[in-house]
């Protein structure tokens, strides 16, 4: 439904550095950042994920897609309308493209009420558009109902808290039934156990809405949990593009597998499920996965949890541990700041991440154990 083509975004060396533009090295190096021929298509009813480190040209791509930026070449369409087209000079204005945007910071409106943020963006459509006093009454409670804000209908946006100011944000983004909604880093504001609650959320949002989404984050997790398809990003080209399971089981590149941490996999049958939680049988054992919504019972995945999530100890946890397997040390390599080991614990062997403190010999028995929301269950 989005398609986007060779799209090329620079800024003046000006811009980029603070430098002036007459000095002998000003032509060849006049233009510089943003993206360098990005393309791909999102399908209705997707959550697409930009994922790489800062600077590689995540937010320039989605405010060439909005038109905040105008790109010197490529192309943008939004199902069989051309936003923009380099070739034959289109440029629909950014208040024409429909698009919505939630940024990093929440940028809801504080001296506004949070009916009243939610409903600005339906009252600013062009007369022909706007709905009706007691339609736009109706749209934003129940937009407010679907964040779970309806009870702060009357208070001052700015007495929301950090989470209940984000979910403001996105109820605002989707009041207008927008085709597509562009999110640049929505959760990174939060901190970290309010980050996984708003992950899930944002996730159910989606799934109800079925709104076509492209976000955007460095965090690798977060992108693994919520998106249909993630494009890696470096150098402003996109890297590799393809299904979480396939990105991080099949990095193409060095680049991509040390993005991705060299993460541990296993493959499993989901034995239980809820909402929120499910029981992965594996080859080392039960494995739990929190944070994610469940698969069905007897489905294929695979969990994957990165070398530093796991804690190890030559002494089993205190009182009862979720994910806790007993295992052989079998090879270690000092770091300097941390050690990383070779762990076998059954037939499997797991790279794990300890501080450079832990003193365990070769071949000494060890626990290691993984809390269940640094799990992550893909698709098999
Ligand atoms: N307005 C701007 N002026 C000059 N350079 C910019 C501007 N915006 C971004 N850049 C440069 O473009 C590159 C990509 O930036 P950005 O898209 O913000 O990356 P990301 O969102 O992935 O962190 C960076 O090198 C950045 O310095
Ligand atoms: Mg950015």
């Amino acid at each position: 439904m989005l398609s986007v083509k060779d799209l090329v975004t620079h800024f003046p060396v000006d811009a980029a550095r603070g430098l002036g533009s007459q000095g002998p090295l000003a032509d060849a190096r006049s233009r510089t950042g943003g993206i360098d021929g990005v393309s791909f298509e999102v399908a209705q009813g997707e959550l697409f994920t930009l994922l790489g480190p800062s600077g590689c040209g995540k937010t320039t791509t989605l405010r060439s897609i909005a038109g905040l930026e105008r790109p010197s070449s490529g192309s943008v369409r939004l199902r069989d309308q051309v936003l923009f087209d380099s070739e034959s000079g289109i440029n629909v204005p950014v208040n024409r493209r429909g698009i919505s945007m939630v940024f990093q910071s929440y940028a809801i409106w504080p001296h506004m009420t949070v009916f009243k943020n939610v409903a600005f963006p339906l009252e600013v459509l062009p007369r022909k558009q706007r709905p009706a006093a007691q339609v736009v009454k109706d749209r934003v409670e129940q937009m407010l109902e679907t964040v779970g804000l309806l009870d702060y209908v009357n208070h001052s946006a700015t007495q929301l808290s950090g989470g209940q100011q984000q979910r403001l944000a996105l109820a605002r983004a989707l009041v207008t039934e927008p085709p597509i909604i562009l999110l640049d880093e929505p959760l990174s504001n939060l901190d970290a156990k309010l980050r996984e609650s708003m992950r899930l959320e944002l996730k159910r949002l989606q799934r109800e809405t079925g709104v076509t989404a492209i976000y955007v984050t460095h965090d690798q997790g977060e992108a693994l949990s919520l998106s249909s398809r993630v494009a890696i990003m470096s150098a402003g080209k996109i890297v590799q593009l393809g299904t979480p399971r396939e990105i991080y089981g099949n990095p193409s590149s060095r680049y991509v597998a040390d993005f991705l941490g060299g993460a541990n996999f296993l493959e499993g049958t989901v034995a239980d499920a809820s909402d929120s939680e499910m029981v992965v049988s594996t080859g080392i054992g039960a494995i739990h996965v929190a944070g994610q919504h469940g698969r069905a019972r007897g489905s294929r995945v695979v969990v994957c949890f990165r070398p530093e999530h796991i804690r190890l100890s030559t002494q089993p946890p205190a009182g009862t541990q979720a994910n806790c397997f007993e295992g052989q040390q079998m090879a270690t390599a000092f770091l300097g700041d941390r050690i990383d080991h070779v762990i076998k614990i059954g037939e499997s062997e797991l790279r794990i991440r300890s501080d450079a403190s832990l003193r365990i010999h070769r071949a000494e028995r060890v626990f290691a154990w993984v809390d269940p929301s640094d799990v992550v269950a893909l698709e098999s």
